[in-house]
């Protein structure tokens, strides 16, 4: 028998829990069982028709070769313009990397940025992800706790988070996994410690788009130019559109960074999937409405889901303001049950069929993400399953 030994570079990397929830989900109803998965990251919406309409004739028109590795210089432009008309700030396509999803973009940016040593500042809780690839970099986060602060992430608590030894600092707003919004002021205060600190800002905006009224979408690309400069946007078609499975996201960025970026993609994958970047234009350029009706209707069932979590016996749960996930503080029922988030999470799997996804995997204990990209009927059968979880464990 043949031992695998992993690289070292590998140690200590996790799967991904979000995705190992869905995963887990797939098996129970492989089985037979009922599951109400609140654990995916997933809009439960097709992709808008008119998209799929414009892979299909990319597909009929033969566009099925590789591209050059950085994206067609037509989806370029139509980012470039999109971001133009939402921000004002108009990106030279030297500054634009279409890539197969933020995923890949984050992966490139942390790669061709990060020497071995070097420190990331990252607000907890934080995506899976970004501890994983730090990681990978030979990197160390450094994690700001912000669910012990209300939530809050300002300059000073970046600033007191700082070493020698930090290059970059990650914000994701709407934040996955609370729905926090990081107000538009305290990112240009990051931004601005990071240009008088010589740092790099990766602003994660994969939920842009999902900022419930009376909030308003808010990108990293309308700072002032002289800020922009060390800031990497980090954008996604795939919960904006409902397009997880094309796999397609982009960076804005210095042209040198994005120069280094390509390269990396251009030995690892090449060019995203080129009938996906075709049906991206349409996704950007074409009618935007499905947006605003899949944001309706995230709304009404945060409006529904955010109260009936709070009413549980021991259970808070703060208000997002944005993306598709509430993420309500467990520690008081888990403290009375003598359990972990994760073994809580477990139990709601086997005992209840619910997927959830523990606080712990997102650097938050005691808390669970919940999402809500499912149906409202759904929702609420998956609430009353958790109450009666917490009633039993008394
Ligand atoms: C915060 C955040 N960033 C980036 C991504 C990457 O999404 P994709 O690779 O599908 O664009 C996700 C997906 O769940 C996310 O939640």
């Amino acid at each position: 028998m043949v031992t695998f030994r992993r690289a070292l570079r590998l140690d200590g990397m996790q799967s991904s829990s979000t995705m190992a929830a869905t995963a887990a989900a797939a098996r129970l109803r492989a089985e037979g069982q009922a599951v109400i998965d609140l654990g995916a990251g997933e809009p439960d919406f097709d992709t808008p028709v008119n998209i799929r309409r414009a892979a299909a004739r990319a597909l009929e028109e033969g566009k099925t070769r590789y591209t050059p590795a950085s994206g067609t210089a037509e989806l370029k432009q139509a980012i470039a313009d999109y971001i133009a008309e939402e921000t004002g700030t108009r990106y030279p396509t030297s500054a634009i990397i279409v890539s197969a999803g933020g995923k890949q973009t984050l992966f490139n940016a942390l790669v061709s940025l990060i020497n071995p040593g070097d420190e990331v500042i990252i607000p907890a809780p934080y995506w899976v992800t970004f501890p994983e690839i730090v990681a990978f970099c030979g990197g160390a986060s450094v994690f700001i706790p912000t669910h012990r602060q209300d939530f809050r992430l300002t300059a000073d608590l970046v600033e007191r988070a700082l070493t020698p030894r930090s290059k970059a600092v990650i914000v994701n707003s709407p934040s996955n996994p609370s729905g926090v919004v990081v107000p538009p002021d305290a990112i240009r205060e990051i931004a601005e410690l990071c240009a008088a600190r010589d740092l790099w800002l990766i602003s994660d905006e994969c939920y842009y788009k999902f900022v419930y009224p009376p909030g308003r979408p808010f990108s990293a690309a309308s700072l002032p130019a002289a800020l922009r400069e060390r800031v990497l946007v980090s954008g996604s078609l795939s919960k904006t559109y409902a397009m997880t499975g094309w796999r397609i996201g982009y960076a804005l960025a210095h042209p040198d960074w994005v120069a280094e970026m390509t390269k990396v993609q251009s030995h690892s994958t090449s060019n995203p999937t080129t009938f996906a970047q075709w049906a991206a234009i349409e996704a950007l350029r074409g009618g935007q409405a499905s947006v605003g009706a899949m944001l309706a209707e995230y709304q009404a069932r945060r409006d529904w889901i955010v109260p009936a979590l709070d009413a549980l016996p021991g259970v808070s749960c703060r208000q997002p303001e944005g993306a598709f996930y509430a993420f309500p503080d467990f520690s008081v029922v888990l403290a009375k049950a003598g359990l972990r988030d994760a073994d809580f999470a477990q139990r709601l799997l086997e005992e209840a069929g619910v997927v959830v996804t523990a606080g712990s995997a997102f650097g938050a204990d005691g808390y669970v993400r919940i999402s809500y990209a499912n149906s409202l009927a759904n929702l609420q059968r998956g609430v009353e399953n958790i109450r009666s979880l917490i009633e039993r464990l008394g």
